[in-house]
């Protein structure tokens, strides 16, 4: 009798186990592999540049399938596209997450099924990752680190002739739009910016920070409003990415503004349309977000998981500064003609 409750007992342990796995890893590497992404939101210039290349060096590495999802800025949305791609079966998933600060639920979920999973662009806090280590998670972040690309904006601004106080009154007025505040790179970038000025010895003086949510738009609305109240005082634009940057140049060409002789604009991510105005001298400079760097690694890092190779909690892809020197160099590394 104990010896068949035993055997019937390790039968529903089994059961359970194969249950609890999903449809989770069959591939062992990219090649075949059946590869769910989720983006955040469809609608963001940076990542459409990002979501286009992932695709399209996941079907270069033999990825049988790629399947994009838009989280339309939607957090519930997301997390059911996620659950839907587990019930697929899918062998790896890459996420853009909606918010970052949901990253613990969605590692459980994942690792439940035992799905392995590459964080992308949004990036989960420290105890987060540490927390994947100490549980044996198959879970991992690739990204770079904003604060850099903060530091780039604030050096350029310090390597200037005025140093950006174009008044020469020794302090920088500057406003500060910055991207969605739940956001890490809006967060340090929006703090390492100014950092940097400050840790050159200059004294720094903010007429206004607005949160633009990384949209062209917003940019063009905050600064064109922040013109009217401040006139001739704002002498730095300082934009947490290029997107917004675009939008304040619309604003500050119409306020009859001119970028590099009485007022300064900076951005991140080095779109094409950033370098060009670089370029000619329309704005000051930018940090290429490299979107060709994180997308490989993310995919290269999912493909060691399904190798079952050692993976860290967290890949980190460098900024590079890109002003008048270096625009030419970054639209050819972007291919752009
Ligand atoms: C980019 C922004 C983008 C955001 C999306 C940032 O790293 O610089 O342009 O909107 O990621 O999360």
């Amino acid at each position: 009798m104990k010896k068949i409750i035993g055997i019937l007992l390790c039968a529903a342990l089994l059961v359970t186990m194969f249950a609890s796995c999903g449809g989770g890893s069959k591939a062992t590497s990219l090649q075949g592999a059946k590869v769910g992404v989720c983006i955040y939101k469809f609608d963001d210039n940076f990542m459409t540049l990002y979501r286009t290349e992932l695709e399209k060096y996941l079907k270069e590495k033999g990825a049988a399938s790629v399947s994009v999802m838009d989280g339309k800025n939607d957090q519930a949305e997301q997390t059911n596209q996620i659950n839907n791609f587990i019930t697929q079966g899918v062998d790896l998933l890459i996420i853009n997450l909606v918010q970052s600060s949901s990253a613990s639920q969605i590692a459980d979920i994942v690792h439940a099924k035992g799905v392995p999973t590459v964080f992308i662009n949004r990036e989960p806090d420290k105890a987060e990752q540490d927390r994947w280590v100490a549980n044996n998670m198959k879970c991992t972040y690739v990204g770079a680190d904003a604060s850099q690309s903060g530091t780039f904006q604030g050096e350029i601004v310090t390597e200037l002739p005025d140093k950006g106080d174009v008044n020469g009154d020794g302090v920088i007025n500057y406003i500060m739009v910055m991207g969605d505040p739940e956001n890490v790179d809006a967060q340090l970038r929006t703090e390492y910016s100014v950092k940097a000025l400050t840790d050159a010895g200059l004294a720094v003086n903010l007429l206004d920070q607005q949160r633009g949510d990384w949209d062209q738009a917003r940019g063009q609305e905050i600064v064109a409003n922040d013109l009217t109240a401040y006139g001739n005082d704002v002498e730095v634009v300082f934009c947490n990415n290029d997107a917004m940057a675009m939008g304040a140049l619309q604003a500050i060409e119409s306020a009859g503004r001119t970028v590099g002789t009485d007022i300064y604009l900076l951005g991140v991510d080095a779109l094409a349309e950033a370098c060009t105005a670089i370029l000619d001298g329309r704005m000051t400079g930018t940090a290429l977000n490299d979107h060709f760097g994180q997308s490989h690694k993310a995919a290269d890092v999912g493909d060691m998981f399904l190798k079952g190779e050692k993976v860290d909690p967290y890949y980190r892809v460098d900024y590079m500064k890109v002003t008048k020197d270096t625009a030419q160099q970054v639209l050819d590394l972007l291919g752009v003609k």
